[in-house]
């Protein structure tokens, strides 16, 4: 009885030992758990797609991304979407947050830039 108690109690501790650390490796190695304001670097990166891209522009694009599209579901990782998939979904998006034209060049400037962090 005692016996597979602790075997129990040994199998339960590895699991969420096991569990917490694919968490973490899984954090660590890419940017896909949050959504982040533009960097410095991240403007230079933006430069090389876009090359009238401004810091200002980023900026807007990354308030608008946060202000407006997090209503319906939560904020999207843009990391965590392929380059064809943004290119498919962000028009239909767009759509439903109302965006404008300004609004919806420098968004999915911000989006492009953040998802082709390395
Ligand atoms: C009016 C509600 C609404 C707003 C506002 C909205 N979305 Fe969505 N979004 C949805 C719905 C509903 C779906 C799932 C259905 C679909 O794929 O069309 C979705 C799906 C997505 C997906 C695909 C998720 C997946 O796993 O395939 C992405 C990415 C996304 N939205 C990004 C955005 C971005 C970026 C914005 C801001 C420009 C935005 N959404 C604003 C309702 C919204």
């Amino acid at each position: 009885m005692k016996k597979t108690s602790k075997t129990f109690f040994l199998i339960a501790i590895s699991m969420i030992v096991l569990h917490a650390c694919t968490t973490t490796s899984k954090v660590a190695k890419k940017n896909t758990d949050s959504v982040q304001a533009p960097s410095a670097a991240d403007l230079q990166r933006g430069k090389q797609q876009y090359s009238d891209l401004t810091s200002d522009a980023l900026q807007q694009g990354y308030d608008t991304f946060t202000t407006k599209c997090g209503k319906c579901h939560r904020l999207k990782v843009p990391k965590n979407f392929t380059v064809d998939k943004w290119n498919t979904i962000f028009p239909k998006m767009a759509v439903k947050a109302k965006l404008s034209d300004q609004e919806k060049q420098n968004t999915l400037r911000y989006i492009m830039t953040m998802q082709s962090q390395k």
